[in-house]
């Protein structure tokens, strides 16, 4: 056997989204995120059209996100729905993380829509699984301005292409336990006829 896989089995199963509040402060090395990144680059897609597309914010950068996204929150967002504690929360965010990966999917024609966000979604796991190799906390979040067609071209996407949220890394000051699943008895069905 090429793997360990009682190690991968654990290393999947332990795999937890571990949540900006929870880092510690400290830096995740520049090492490891360009490894988290180049295993993205190896998850399945069709016609290899590799639809990935991701952009890193750390250091000084991450204030300066906290700032565009609060800001574009409260241009786009009618005054009767505005809520001053969402803009605090899109400002300071970033800032509890080590780093931020913006999720891109860059649109190509000749798959349908679905399957680049599909390919999208299995790059995004390969980093959650890197990162739980190292012991990094990481996060997929939706929230905030994710949704927003003017967030796109804030992040090198065109009007085609979608933003699907944004990937947090940082030293987790705990790891939560694995959660407890509904067993996958209920969700599977055999169609093995002898
Ligand atoms: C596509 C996607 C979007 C997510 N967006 C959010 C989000 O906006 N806010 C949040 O608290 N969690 C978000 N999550 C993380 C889930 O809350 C988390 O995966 C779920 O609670 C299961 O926990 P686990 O990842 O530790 O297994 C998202 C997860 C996925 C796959």
């Amino acid at each position: 056997m090429a793997y360990n896989t009682q190690q991968i089995n654990q290393l999947i199963q332990s795999r937890r989204s571990i949540f900006p509040n929870q880092y510690s402060g400290e830096k995740v090395s520049h090492e490891i995120v360009e490894q988290i990144l180049e295993n993205a680059n190896y998850a399945p897609n069709h016609r290899r059209t590799e639809p990935w597309r991701f952009m890193v914010f750390t250091g000084k950068a991450l204030e300066k996100l906290g700032k565009v996204q609060a800001e574009l929150y409260k241009t786009a967002t009618p005054p009767e729905k505005f809520k001053e504690k969402m803009y605090q929360k899109l400002q300071t965010k970033p800032t509890l993380a080590s780093h931020v990966i913006t999720i891109g999917m860059q649109r190509n024609p000749v798959v349908p829509e679905i399957e680049e966000i599909e390919a999208v979604a299995c790059a995004v796991q390969n980093m959650y699984l890197t990162a739980t190799a190292y012991g990094i906390g990481a996060y997929w979040g939706s929230g905030g301005i994710t949704y927003y067609q003017e967030a796109k071209e804030l992040f090198g996407l065109g009007e085609k292409d979608k933003l699907l949220g944004f990937f947090f890394l940082g030293i987790p000051k705990t790891t939560p336990p694995p959660y407890k699943r509904q067993p996958i008895t209920n969700k599977v069905i055999w169609a093995d006829i002898d």
